[in-house]
């Protein structure tokens, strides 16, 4: 076999805004810089929505909702619409993947992962779009009543860096499919790639003023959108704290929020777990994606019986890992998307060692070009260490041995978050008990990650509010409407 080398750098072709079908600067002409984390280097300054430009994209996504083409459409044309972009992004995918890789540092093998999810999402949403249906109910007296489900309206969606283009699909999905309007910001770190798929949008024949894709920062574009009168909706993916300062700055106008939030997601093994997919899992669980995962396995509870020799072969494979160039099809784990985050994550490190963790394995940078941090275990972690408690998203493991289910359910739970938790085992009746008493919104048994269009996604307490993916997100992007008629 050949020696895998480096994909070819792909072009930029959008760094503006794209409102009405047309790519515009910033009303005030400012823009940011975009960067690729992999070599810290400028890739591209990009147009930084002003509040005006929020206003004039909302202006153009209500004048589509109420009275352009969009409006009048057939449902199983919307779905064909939505079809039709999910061939193009196919057609597509190498040069999305690449863009994908470039600006946000994912491997090359993950970032043509997510577009084959970006792709199962829209076909799936599509498949709706004709078969979102009220009902009929049977009231008392003489009437007749049913229900209409018709779409929010005009909704904000703001978007995170770590899966950019999953997390467009994700949110344009159900509410294209319910014939809603949009108006989405993506992240600061990221927004290169959904610029690129915006413009497959306007090419397979979406009218203008249905998608509107914004760019810029949080505390300016996003704020924008989530103080506007006329935006009916915001769905939130990113930080709990960002999300708790969106609900207080949406409550002036009352807006629909949907929020996934983040987690410190417990993985459990049993003693009688098949030990090679467990540690395989595991491993799996915390370092895909560089631990920038909202679902990462981060809090690895591991039975007594078995944990020294747990602990121990987990870090062979730590030691094993390729970090590098994400563009290399044979790089394993690429760097962190920003300074910001690096820090972040070397600050975890340093207070594990502070509070009296063991560093098993990793605990560096690597290099000092790009964003890159070596795998990292620390065992005999305690519950109340600043690691087995806040949200690293890094490739930062916390080890907790554990003695029975009743003493593991109790110490999973004892967290604000609540979006996923993992459990090994090959006995049935523990693994549903577990399944049962974790407090998640997913559970994964003998397996993580696994995240399917067609599943519900979201969390338990402060991991976020509302569902994404499935039927369920359908609920989110609706307003349901009783029409009762009086019979003679
Ligand atoms: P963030 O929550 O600040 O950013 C996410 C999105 O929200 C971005 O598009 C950002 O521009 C926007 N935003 C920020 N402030 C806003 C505001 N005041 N109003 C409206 N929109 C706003 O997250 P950040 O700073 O990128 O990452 C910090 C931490 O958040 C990470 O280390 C990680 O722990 C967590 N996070 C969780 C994610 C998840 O998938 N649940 C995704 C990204 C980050
Ligand atoms: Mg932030």
């Amino acid at each position: 076999m050949p020696a895998a080398k480096p994909i070819a750098k792909p072009t930029i072709r959008q760094t503006r805004l794209m409102i009405n079908n047309e790519w515009v600067d910033a009303s005030d002409g400012n823009t940011f810089e975009t960067l690729n984390p992999a070599t810290g280097e400028v890739l591209a300054k990009v147009a930084h929505a002003t509040a005006k430009d929020v206003d004039v994209a909302v202006k153009m996504a209500r004048r589509a909702l109420e009275s352009g083409p969009w409006s009048k459409m057939d449902a199983p044309e919307r779905g064909r619409l939505m079809y039709r972009l999910a061939d193009r992004i196919e057609q597509e995918a190498e040069e999305l993947a690449a863009l994908e890789s470039l600006n946000c540092g994912k491997t090359i093998v993950d970032s043509r992962g997510d577009i084959g999810g970006v792709v199962n999402t829209l076909r799936y949403y599509a498949g709706w779009a004709d078969k979102i249906e009220g009902k009929t109910v049977p009231v008392r007296g003489n009437f007749l009543s049913y229900t209409l489900r018709q779409p929010v309206g005009v909704c904000g969606q703001i978007i995170p860096w770590n899966f950019p283009l999953l997390m467009l699909a994700w949110k344009w999905g159900p509410a294209l499919a319910c014939g809603n309007t949009v108006v989405m910001k993506t992240a600061e770190q990221t927004p290169l790639s959904a610029m690129r798929l915006a413009q497959l949008a306007v090419d397979v024949g979406f009218p203008p003023g249905v998608i509107n894709l914004l760019a810029g920062l949080g505390e300016t574009t996003g704020d924008a959108m989530v103080k506007h009168p006329d935006i009916d909706k915001i769905a939130f993916t990113g930080h709990v704290d960002t999300a708790k300062l969106i609900q207080k700055n949406a409550s002036p106008t009352l807006k629909r929020l949907t929020f996934e939030l983040g987690g410190k997601s417990p993985n459990v093994v049993f003693a009688d777990a098949d030990m090679d997919a467990a540690i395989e899992g595991a491993f799996h669980a915390i370092y895909f994606h560089c631990g920038q995962c909202c679902t990462a396995g981060s809090r690895l509870f591991v039975e007594k019986k078995i944990h020294k020799e747990f602990v121990q072969r987990l870090a062979a494979e730590a030691k094993k890992r390729k970090v590098g160039d994400p563009m290399d099809e044979s790089t394993q784990q690429g760097p962190q998307v920003s300074q910001e985050q690096l820090d972040k994550i070397l600050g975890y490190i340093q207070s594990g060692q502070k509070q009296g963790a063991t560093l098993v394995v990793g605990g560096e940078r690597i290099g000092s070009s790009g964003y890159f941090v070596s795998p990292t275990i620390f065992d005999d972690v305690k519950d109340d260490m600043d690691i087995a408690r806040d949200e690293i998203f890094g490739p930062v493991v916390s080890v907790l041995p554990f003695e029975g289910m009743d003493e593991v359910v109790e110490r999973a739970n004892k967290t604000n978050y609540g979006l996923a938790a993992g459990v090994w085992t090959r006995d049935v009746s523990k693994a549903h008990t577990y399944a049962r008493r974790v407090k998640a919104g997913t559970v994964w048994v003998n397996c993580y990650h696994v995240v399917d269009t067609t599943t519900p996604f979201g969390g338990f307490k402060m991991s976020g509010q509302g569902r994404e993916n499935g039927e369920a997100a359908l609920d989110h992007y609706t307003e349901t409407k009783t029409v009762t008629v009086k019979l003679d």
